[in-house]
């Protein structure tokens, strides 16, 4: 099959990146401008500084990422670009910067949703795909979303009703005065501390309602979190080693009740939480113990980038599924402060 090259722009929250990626899902070149040092200072997001930050660096990115892969605009065969979710002043950053470039490079171009990005992320640099019908995870500031993947399309099974579990890890680290963004600064502190120390409650385990359903809650573990914190001479590591855990625990469940409904071939765990190294852990025992393939993303693909957007839209790309160049944005995320 010949060899086809995407341009993918990501703008959906704080990240603007820009990448180009060929049809093995090999990356030529990956540029991401984080504003993760200017959003630290407000503790979260703030969506019209991001998106201000947006429009500053779309352009030298795209230059940039451009220039890394070493083709011309004639060597490009598709612009995509994530319209759906995400806050709605970074999404039109991205979307008029794709919209640009397809207008003036005469490409067709692509609009991918957020949560298929993140799934195609596990794609990248990696020889083969998960065979269909799959079970696809995406865990990240925004969302915790499971997903079923089969023939007829992508269905969604359950998500949160409340907190996503980046976004429950963000707060609890700001309650602790611990840095931003809480979910790699609670995963390094949690390797030193002991889990059993601090009794947290188990999420949803003794709600019968909820038992057996397939959706997620974590906001009442901030709670629990908070009155640990309000007593004297807590130990930081075991009490984020019992929240990291107790997270950890609720996602494995429920990976596995959707597991016991249906015989799946492979499991993809995605979304900037999936670099958590007890969720990756997780992810490796349900693969081995359903004895089925695993696709976790690289390190590097598991926050939000330029490359995962083109890999969602090559299937598109080959079947010449094309967007219209009037597509909207559509917002559903809520700032994160
Ligand atoms: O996918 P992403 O870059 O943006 C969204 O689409 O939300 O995810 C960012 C989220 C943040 O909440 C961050 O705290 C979390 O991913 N995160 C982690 C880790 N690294 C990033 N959460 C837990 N453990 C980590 N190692
Ligand atoms: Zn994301």
């Amino acid at each position: 099959m010949e060899k086809k090259l995407i341009l993918g722009i990501e703008s959906s929250c704080d990240d603007t990146s820009v990448a180009v990626v060929d049809s093995d899902y090999h990356v030529h070149s990956v540029r991401t401008v984080s504003q993760t040092s200017i959003h630290k200072l407000f503790g979260g997001v703030i969506p019209e500084i991001a998106s201000r930050n947006h429009l500053a660096w779309v352009i030298p990115a795209l230059n940039a990422a451009v220039a890394e892969a070493g083709v011309t605009r004639d060597d490009i065969d598709a612009i995509a670009v994530t319209s759906y979710p995400g806050l709605i002043g970074s999404l039109l950053v991205g979307v008029s910067a794709a919209k640009g470039l397809a207008l003036g490079w005469r490409k067709p171009i692509i609009s991918v949703n957020h949560l298929n990005a993140h799934i195609a992320s596990s794609l990248l640099e990696k020889p083969g795909r998960p065979a269909l019908p799959y079970l696809a995870l995406v865990v990240s500031g925004g969302h915790t979303s499971l997903i079923e993947v089969t023939p007829e399309g992508k269905k969604l099974l359950g998500e949160t009703m409340d907190d996503a579990a980046g976004e429950a890890f963000d707060k609890v680290a700001k309650m602790g005065n611990l840095g931003y963004p809480g979910g790699p600064v609670i995963d390094k502190l949690a390797q030193r501390g002991d889990p059993d120390k601090y009794k947290l409650p188990y999420l949803l385990k003794n709600n019968n309602k909820y038992a057996d359903e397939i959706l997620f809650s974590f906001s009442g573990i901030k709670s629990a979190v908070k009155r640990v914190l309000e007593q004297p001479d807590v130990d930081i590591p075991s009490l984020m080693a019992a929240f990291q855990s107790r997270i950890v625990e609720l996602i494995s469940r429920k990976i596995g009740l959707a597991m016991s409904r249906r015989k799946y071939c492979a499991l993809v765990v995605s979304g900037g939480v999936s670099a958590n190294s007890a969720v990756r852990k997780m992810a490796e025992n349900i693969a081995k113990k359903y004895q089925i393939k695993l696709f976790l993303p690289e390190l590097r693909f598991c926050q939000d980038n330029g490359a995962m957007v083109a890999a969602a839209a090559m299937d598109d790309l080959f079947a010449g599924r094309f967007s219209e160049l009037d597509f909207d944005v559509a917002p559903t995320v809520r700032p994160r402060v």
